[in-house]
């Protein structure tokens, strides 16, 4: 037992340390620069909602980008010089974004530290991010954030122990001082454990073994869930190990995007249709998103999340849980409410931010809930879970196949369309135009739901009739704060919607979201190719956003 002393620094406020959809996320450079990550935890440590940062147990890990290493030793000393009693550190620092939640939920934490900025690229020239979690497992919830964000601009001193660099390669629990504990853990066996009693393993286990040709193929992208899955996919289901690629975490993610879209996960999508591989699938950099991809079929996010929910019964956790209610993120299609109102349970519409499903869980009014940002989850954590998706796909398709033999992740979407109708769903991004550009496209839309109204409302766009327009406006059911202005929302006669807001997780400039959604009941259609489909919406989306012309873009970066 080593003590220590507690150095006060003086500092002044850095600009622009307010949090994003999902933490403070920046370039490493920024995070590099004398006593920014200080205070920046210092202020995170002063905003700990009740009973505060005293005698607090804090779990830290994140996704092993560049950067991940220095940030948890400056987490460790600041902590140290607040009177925060305990530390449980993933083994390396290094904890995905899942499994960060079920230890600060399984450990009865006070919160935790996440350093990840997600799928954001890593590497010195790259982006690094510092969320702060609460005790429920989950972000911390916009008045908290707020609060990070005033106490971040009034900073003037910082406290700091004047500790060794901590071993974190190595596990055990370590005391210093009177009352600082760190407890190096295993990142992946809790979270291992915590999936094997959600799932029907046995179940799945045996699907692979009878279907021996059936091929999976998991994508880390080298992102931190290379580790898990190795353990969860080819440890414990059996499967070969050429059944995972990229699958060694690396600071700079090898160079890429570590984001699960058709974009910047090409190889597995490649490989997939090459090689007739029967199930792809993709994680991010910090392991909560998932990307579903089989032979020539793409599983939007929407469809997974109205899937999942439509046969949740099968899946032994909610086999015990039993179903509550579902939520999706506003922009997500409305394929869910359809499942939703057919079972007859609650369903929620939030505005983008994982953080928002909190309080509906917490309050148990939902279990299942996902965002068409490639984000679904439950009520087992409070981040989403990207393995925890992948897993209840196989599962359902285990299921599946122990009434017929044979079928896949196409059959299941087909046989979902013909039961609920098919939501065609598109996403148009725009990536790191400039700020002010950005906010053009919001104040022409803007105008036009409001002094253009009277005009807008009725009128025609191709075949397209503007119905209603507004900006989302979330009333929380449980807690009742209000959230304004988190995007314009464009109804159509026909039941089709535009939708577009301002991206709340770049690290600079503005990226402009369009997302397009079609509802269609003839099953002439159901297997149509969603581009095709949507062609004509696009085009008035475009036309009415104006979009090309606010950011001289003719193409977005983009499309989901
Ligand atoms: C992160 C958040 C999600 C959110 C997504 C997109 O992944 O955890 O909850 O949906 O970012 O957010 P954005 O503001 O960039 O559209
Ligand atoms: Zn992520």
């Amino acid at each position: 037992m080593s003590t220590f002393v507690i150095n006060t620094v003086v500092t002044t406020p850095f600009e622009g340390q307010k949090l994003g959809t999902s933490g403070l996320r920046k370039r490493v450079k920024v995070f590099q620069q004398e006593h920014y990550t200080a205070n920046f935890v210092q202020a995170s440590l002063n905003a700990m909602p009740s009973p505060g940062k005293k005698g607090a147990t804090l779990v830290v890990g994140g996704d092993g980008r560049y950067y991940t290493k220095e940030a948890a030793q400056i987490i460790i000393r600041v902590a140290a010089g607040n009177g925060v009693s305990k530390l449980i550190i993933g083994r390396n620092a290094i904890l995905s974004t899942p499994a960060a939640s079920n230890l600060i939920r399984k450990r009865h934490a006070t919160g935790g530290f996440l350093l990840t900025a997600s799928h954001n690229p890593g590497g010195p020239d790259n982006d690094f991010g510092i969320k702060f979690n609460v005790s429920n497992g989950g972000s911390a919830p916009e008045k908290v954030t707020d609060r990070i964000y005033e106490l971040s601009k009034q900073i003037k001193e910082y406290h700091i122990a004047g500790l060794p660099e901590v071993d974190l390669s190595e596990l055990g629990t370590k005391r210093y001082g009177e009352d600082f504990t760190i407890e190096v853990v295993d990142s992946v066996e809790d979270y291992v454990q915590l999936v094997k009693e959600i799932f029907d393993f046995e179940l799945i286990k045996q699907f692979f073994q009878k279907n021996p040709d059936y091929k999976v193929l998991f994508d880390s992208l080298h992102g931190v869930t290379g580790p898990y899955v190795k353990k969860i996919f080819v440890e414990e289901l059996g499967l070969p190990s050429t059944s995972i690629q990229n699958a060694i975490p690396l600071p700079d993610f090898g160079g890429s995007h570590p984001d699960p879209n058709l974009t910047y996960a090409r190889s597995l999508v490649d490989r997939v249709e090459k090689e007739n591989i029967n199930f792809g699938a993709a994680s991010d950099g910090d392991g909560d998103r998932n990307l579903i991809y089989g032979k020539s079929v793409f599983v939007n996010p929407s469809d997974s999340l109205a899937v999942i929910t439509a046969n949740a019964e099968i899946i032994p956790y909610f086999k015990r849980t039993g179903l509550k209610g579902v939520a999706r993120s506003m922009p997500t299609s409305g394929a869910v409410d359809l499942v939703a109102k057919k079972k007859g349970i609650e369903c929620f519409e939030t505005p983008t931010g994982w953080k928002f499903f909190g309080n509906l869980m917490d309050a148990g009014r939902i279990s299942i809930c996902g965002e068409e940002s490639f984000g679904t989850g439950s009520d087992h954590i409070r981040e989403k879970d990207g393995i925890w998706a992948v897993l209840a796909w196989l599962n359902i398709i285990a299921s599946a196949n122990e009434k017929k033999p044979g079928t896949g992740i196409k059959e299941i979407l087909l046989a979902h369309f013909n039961e609920y109708g098919r939501n065609f769903f598109a996403r148009y991004d725009y990536e790191e135009v400039e700020e002010q550009q950005g906010n053009n496209v919001i104040n022409h839309l803007t105008k036009l739901i409001s002094t253009e109204r009277d005009s807008f409302i009725g009128k025609t766009y191709g075949n397209f009739t503007v119905k209603d327009a507004d900006n989302f406006e979330y009333h929380d059911p449980i807690d009742g704060s209000s959230s304004k202005k988190q995007g314009i929302r464009i109804f159509f006669e026909d039941g089709s919607r535009i939708v577009s807001r301002l991206s709340g997780t770049g690290s600079h400039g503005a990226t402009v979201r369009l997302y397009v959604e079609k509802y269609s009941k003839d099953p002439l259609e159901y297997e149509a190719d969603t581009q095709k489909a949507l062609k004509p919406l696009i085009d008035v989306a475009l036309e009415i956003s104006q979009i090309p012309a606010f950011t001289g873009r003719n193409e977005p970066t983009v499309i989901t």
